[in-house]
């Protein structure tokens, strides 16, 4: 049964208020955690933004948010007015120097709330609006700030953004987010490997052959272009979740689950990944961008007409990869990693491929041997299965055929998966760090992101194309097949 711990009462403070995360993630994640009373009625929520706006015209807009985001039977009248009542507005200009005598104002009357100031801005902000918060004197002992992602477009500006918010946040104040760690199968991994002595015995090279990350989108751009063009999808998808996922199954039992012994062991993961030479790049890795095609049978435009009319960009919004973890734990065991938009699926999914049996003593006839798979589904329909060799049933000889044990977390448990935001920030105001990026993990992730950036920018050849509703250009198939391997086939 999940049980709810009350937090103490906080000031929620979001700069970017009227952005797209914030009505989408952030404010529908507070409503739920208000509405299972963790929450008390004596903490705010300051939306904040340069818009000219009220208390009244947020809430109405807060509200708005919350209908199109949350169940209707999630939206109790009288909970939803309450929680409405906790919501203020304050104009100002993060990184400039209007309306903060209003912030002041509002966080006047609660010296000693838990102060949240969450960054929803674009990062190039991040260091004056600290700054900021410094200057007006808004910073105290219990106030923490949260850093939406990306932190940053390369090392050098992760690395200035780190110092300048450090100027006035020491790291224990300050909270990256990873929103894939805060969702509930990622957390399961953990469960998996270190709540279970079956899987950790052979989670290594003697037995595994090699790992997939899949995190598969149907949607496009969706008026992010703009944020997306100058990002694409390594520095969007690949530089975070997808190596947060590599490291949270490559990476040695930490000694607890304490923040920073979590984070030393995916520290070292990210510092084992081998870096990739220039010459290395075009082979190691392949990246695409969508052309007009078809997802789930409807017809949609490729990626540059989604951009808007006349644009032209070398943006990848596909990035498949063989990466290698330098530890004695994987020696020569390849981490496939791939992620786009416009695929068919939406669909986050690690496959466990064992290594073929050492002899088989059946006879050839008997079938096809087909090595064991462990296939975590994050998302959607959670759950693990593993795939494996069984007897055919029935008389005609020791025939074999591949049959699977199979849990879905939804059949097993009835529940609904709360949001990723949920969890994360009541863990902000909780403080507790665990499941945010330290700063020298970003830094290490970029390290390695960087050179595969070089050499993309440093080769004319353009991003290959695929149609919409395909599982990226055929490229990223050869990819995997050159080794002698596929991508699991029900992904295509
Ligand atoms: C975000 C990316 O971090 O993650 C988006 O910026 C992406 O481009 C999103 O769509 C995917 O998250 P989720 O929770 O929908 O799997």
């Amino acid at each position: 049964m999940a049980s709810i711990i009350p937090v103490e009462d906080f000031d929620f403070l979001v700069f970017g208020a009227t952005g797209d995360l914030t009505l989408r993630k952030l404010v529908p994640a507070l409503f739920q955690r208000f509405r299972a009373r963790q929450f008390s009625s004596a903490c705010r929520i300051i939306a904040a933004a340069r818009s000219d706006l009220t208390d009244e015209t947020y809430r109405v807009r807060a509200e708005a948010a919350l209908r199109e985001h949350v169940p209707e039977s999630q939206l109790e009248a009288e909970t939803l007015s309450n929680f409405l009542q906790l919501v203020f507005y304050t104009r100002v200009n993060g990184a400039h120097e209007d309306g903060w005598e209003q912030v002041n104002a509002v966080f006047a009357g609660a010296p000693d709330h838990v102060r949240v100031f969450y960054l929803a801005t674009s990062p190039n902000l991040y260091g004056a609006v600290c700054n900021n918060l410094k200057r007006h004197g808004l910073v105290t002992q219990k106030s923490r700030v949260v850093l939406e992602k990306p932190i940053g477009h390369d090392l050098a500006s992760a690395r200035q953004i780190i110092e300048d918010v450090g100027q006035v946040f020491s790291e224990k104040q300050t909270y990256r987010i990873d929103h894939f760690l805060g969702k509930e199968t990622v957390q399961n991994l953990l469960a998996l490997r270190f709540a279970n002595v079956i899987f950790e015995r052979l989670w290594n090279a003697d037995v595994i052959d090699h790992v997939q990350i899949t995190v598969g989108e149907t949607v496009g751009v969706e008026g992010r272009g703009d944020y997306y063009d100058h990002s694409g999808a390594l520095r969007d998808m690949v530089q975070n979740h997808l190596l947060q996922l590599l490291c949270l199954l490559a990476m040695e039992p930490p000694i607890s689950l304490h923040a920073d012994a979590l984070r030393d062991e995916k520290l070292k993961v990210l510092r084992a990944l081998r870096p990739m030479a220039p010459h290395e790049v075009g082979h190691l890795t392949i990246r695409g961008q969508y052309v007009a095609g078809a997802v789930a049978g409807r017809s949609v435009d490729g990626y540059l007409k989604d951009l808007g009319e006349g644009r032209t960009s070398d943006t990848e919004t596909f990035v498949a990869l063989k990466a290698e973890v330098r530890t004695w734990r994987w020696a020569n065991v390849p981490f496939y990693l791939r992620t786009g938009k416009r695929l068919p699926q939406k669909v986050s999914e690690v496959v466990i491929q064992f290594r073929d049996i050492p002899i088989s003593v059946f006879p050839p006839e008997a079938a096809e041997m087909q090595p064991n798979r462990l296939i975590i589904r994050l998302q959607p329909e959670e759950g693990i299965r593993l795939a494996m060799m069984t007897k055919d049933p029935g008389p005609g000889g020791l025939r074999l055929r591949p049959a699977e044990l199979d849990i879905s977390f939804e059949k097993a448990f009835a529940i609904h998966y709360p949001d990723a935001y949920e969890r994360l920030l009541m863990d902000t105001v909780r403080g507790n760090a665990t499941l945010f990026m330290r700063r020298d993990e970003v830094e290490a992730a970029w390290l390695w992101v960087e050179p595969i950036l070089d050499a993309w920018a440093n080769n004319a050849e353009r991003p290959k194309p695929y149609a919409a509703g395909s599982w990226g250009p055929t490229a990223a198939i050869a990819l995997i097949e050159r080794d002698g391997r596929t991508w699991h086939e029900e992904l295509g």
